[in-house]
């Protein structure tokens, strides 16, 4: 007599201990009465390729990346979809029956579900959209932006010659704005995002000038420790619609859930509340 197999996933990164992943999963498979698990796992770098051919072995159906391996998950994948491709690393494997590790990237997915669900009436071909950084969040941010079929992305950033880097590569909808001038961007602007980590509990503020946001922008912030950003504020107060950075960090686990557990799991209030607590 074979034993029913319980599906196994999980979030691998170093470290691993801050991630709200197993929390989010977890919470799910309670919700949807599921068998399976969800479990962190803390890898060092020179050890992600042994793991990632080992754990499908041992009965893992697919894991979520993060810091700092996505890039390297990515290499190491034999199958990759467009959108990781384009992004340059993963966030979700998938672990095939036929031994192959299938890599996608769901960051891009979460941001425009999150930004979609939120801010319904934001329509991607209305105007420019600003985005405020050039590390790898915005990598996945300017990706879906593009792909929504935004007109212009004027991209800002400290270190100029990173926005340049991202100009070159994602091509001539993205319009590079110094640092200094990104204040001035906002006037035009149709969506604003901030895909840095100022304003993040424990680092510093956004300190743009934000005095020429227009009130028929939308404006969100991957931050969302606090909820409400000293920019989603100061937009709020301008009468923007705003949206905050916590459905993201929720939608991007969504395609995994469902393709691991086989349940589409809704994103609603418990949900957000569960990861704040
Ligand atoms: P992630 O992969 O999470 O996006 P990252 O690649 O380190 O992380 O990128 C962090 C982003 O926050 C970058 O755009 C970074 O600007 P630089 O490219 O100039 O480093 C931005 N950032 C971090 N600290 C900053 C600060 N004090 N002032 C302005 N920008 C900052």
């Amino acid at each position: 007599m074979s034993a029913q197999r319980i599906p196994l996933a999980g979030v691998i990164g170093s470290p691993i201990g801050h991630s709200k992943s197993p929390k989010l999963h977890g919470h799910w498979l309670k919700k949807y009465g599921l068998p399976g698990f969800y479990i962190p796992m803390e890898v060092a770098p020179d050890n992600l390729e042994t793991v990632l051919r080992t754990l499908p072995k041992a009965g893992f159906v697919g894991a979520n990346i993060t810091v700092p391996h996505k890039e390297a998950a990515l290499e190491i994948a034999d199958l990759v979809t467009d959108r990781a491709t384009l992004i340059g690393a993963a966030n979700t494997l998938i672990f095939r029956e036929d031994g192959k590790i299938h890599a996608d990237n769901t960051d891009g997915y979460g941001f425009i579900e999150n930004l979609r669900q939120g801010a319904p009436e934001w329509n991607p071909k209305a105007g420019p959209a600003v985005v405020l950084g050039a590390g790898g969040a915005a990598r996945a941010i300017l990706a879906s932006l593009l792909n929504a079929g935004v007109p212009e992305i004027l991209l800002s950033n400290r270190t100029r010659l990173r926005a340049e880097a991202l100009q070159q590569e994602f091509g001539t909808r993205i319009r590079v704005v110094d640092w200094v001038q990104a204040g001035n961007a906002l006037e035009d602007a149709a969506l604003v995002v901030n895909t840095t980590s100022l304003g993040m509990t424990g680092k510093p503020e956004l300190r743009i000038p934000l005095d020429g946001l227009q009130k028929q922008a939308v404006v969100t912030d991957i931050v969302y420790s606090p909820l409400k950003t000293r920019l989603l504020q100061v937009a709020e107060e301008v009468g923007c619609h705003t949206v905050d950075g916590l459905g993201m960090l929720i939608y991007q686990a969504v395609p995994g859930f469902e393709r691991w557990f086989g349940q589409r799991p809704e994103v609603d209030e418990d949900v957000r509340k569960v990861i704040l607590e």
